[in-house]
């Protein structure tokens, strides 16, 4: 048997002209070979090369050639020629083609066909009965006729091996490129994600995907931002929110007492005071508002945080009640001699530490007689000296305070007007008996 199977491309034409040269050497039809998993007959395995051998049978085979042939070795088989025979060293080329006689059951068939059992030519498929030399980076391709080792896509072919395509070097991706082999992969900066052509990167709306801001959150191109509420501030991590204490920003928020709550503050007001435009305290009247208890025989006196219910009749023997809040010492009675005439009940308040010296009540004359001189004093209740009494003219003085005084307390002051005339001996007194109530509080 003569292997002429061959591991070249175009082997089938090789072993058609052979089969034209090898006049005497009576080959038989080439045998399928049994086993592809190496080498196909007429080569050997170079484990050096790591590359199939062609076996020169010239060496190997005892009488290769009989008779008068001269053993010509080749790729896959050899020649048996006559000795005077030339030796054609281009196969392929314009050798002389042996007489047709000769040839003994030539392929009818064209080159890559090979006749079947009906004598028609059928395409042989080189990939599928391993006679291709593709690489093992190579696909073989069986085409009608022939073949073609193509590289698979993302290799490109340098030399004879396939090689991967750096794809990542023609900027293919708009952040960030992987080249794996035979392709590429896209990856974004962190708060991107691909794009529906897994190449460009698209802004991810981490708000929308959970951001972990505790209260607010604002999508921006590549991140996002936590924000707090009124009333919170965002803690260092950026993420969570912390209560402001405005209380402990400010003692200026609140007129009297602040609280802080989650996220704001409100402002609280003593007893006897409501809350006036958020952060003011304004004083009750109680006596307006009909809060009071005081009882049909009262009237309800309203001071800077609370009330005071008083007697309406407020009259001491031997005074007399001739109005509201005014006694009278009737000049017939004998004990009235050395009294005041009147006594008129007055009612004031004032917050606690004023600045002073302050004004605080202007007494004035409400009868005038010609030629008479009016002289005004405090009488009694100013045993500290709190107060002291500025004359403006005959007729009219000012109650003064003098130090700055805290409540709550009360003063009962007893101001006496002295009415003289000189011309006429004529003296009187009356007393305007001033309660002032000194509230706890500066407002
Ligand atoms: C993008 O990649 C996904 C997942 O690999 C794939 O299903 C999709 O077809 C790709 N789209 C494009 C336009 O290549
Ligand atoms: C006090 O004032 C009254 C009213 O203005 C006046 O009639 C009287 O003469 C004055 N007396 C003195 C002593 O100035």
């Amino acid at each position: 048997m003569l292997p002429f199977a061959s591991c070249l491309p175009g082997s089938l034409l090789l072993w058609a002209f052979l089969l034209l040269l090898l006049g005497a050497a009576s080959p038989q039809d080439p045998e399928e070979p049994d086993s592809y998993t190496e080498c196909t007959d007429g080569y050997e395995w170079d484990a050096d090369s790591q590359h199939c051998r062609d076996v020169n049978e010239c060496l190997t085979i005892p009488e290769a050639c009989k008779g008068e042939m001269k053993c010509i070795n080749h790729y896959g088989g050899y020649l048996c020629l006559p000795r005077s025979a030339a030796v054609i060293n281009d196969l392929h080329g314009e050798g002389p083609p042996p007489p047709a006689a000769h040839a003994q059951q030539p392929n009818p068939c064209p080159q890559g066909y090979e006749p079947d059992e009906q004598e028609s030519c059928v395409d042989v498929d080189e990939c599928t009965q391993a006679l291709h030399d593709c690489r093992p980076s190579q696909d073989c391709h069986n085409l009608p006729g022939s073949y073609q080792c193509t590289c698979p896509d993302g290799y490109r072919k340098i030399g004879p091996e396939c090689v991967d395509i750096d794809e990542c070097r023609y900027r293919y991706c708009q952040h960030r490129c992987v080249n794996l082999p035979g392709s590429f992969r896209c990856q974004c900066e962190p708060g991107f994600q691909l794009g529906p052509n897994n190449r460009s990167c698209v802004d991810v709306n981490e708000c929308d995907m959970g951001a972990p801001c505790e209260q607010r959150c604002f999508n921006s191109y590549g991140t996002f931002l936590c924000r707090c509420n009124q009333g919170y501030e965002l803690h260092r991590d950026g993420f969570s929110c912390s209560d402001i204490d405005e209380c402990g920003y400010s003692s200026y928020l609140c007129q009297y007492r602040c609280v802080n709550e989650p996220g704001r503050f409100s402002c609280h007001c003593p007893q006897g005071y409501q809350l006036l435009a958020t952060r003011l305290c304004q004083d009750i009247d109680e006596c307006e508002t009909g809060a009071h208890q005081c009882s049909e025989a009262q009237t309800c006196v309203n001071f800077h945080g609370g009330y005071r219910c008083v007697d309406t009749n407020r009259c001491v023997e031997p005074y007399v009640q001739v109005s509201d809040n005014r006694c009278l010492c009737p000049a017939s009675n004998p004990l009235c001699r050395e009294q005041p005439s009147s006594i008129v009940h007055r009612y004031m308040s004032i917050t606690s530490e004023r600045s002073v010296p302050a004004d605080v009540f202007q007494i004035q004359a409400t009868s005038v007689y010609p030629g008479a001189y009016n002289a005004f004093q405090i009488r009694s209740g100013n045993t500290q000296g709190d107060f002291y009494i500025r004359q403006i003219n005959n007729v009219s003085a000012m109650l003064v305070l003098a130090r700055p005084v805290t409540g709550p307390r009360e003063y009962v002051l007893d101001l006496e007007m002295v009415t003289m005339n000189s011309l006429m001996s004529y003296r009187a007194s009356s007393v305007l008996r001033l309660t002032v109530f000194v509230g706890a509080y500066t407002f």
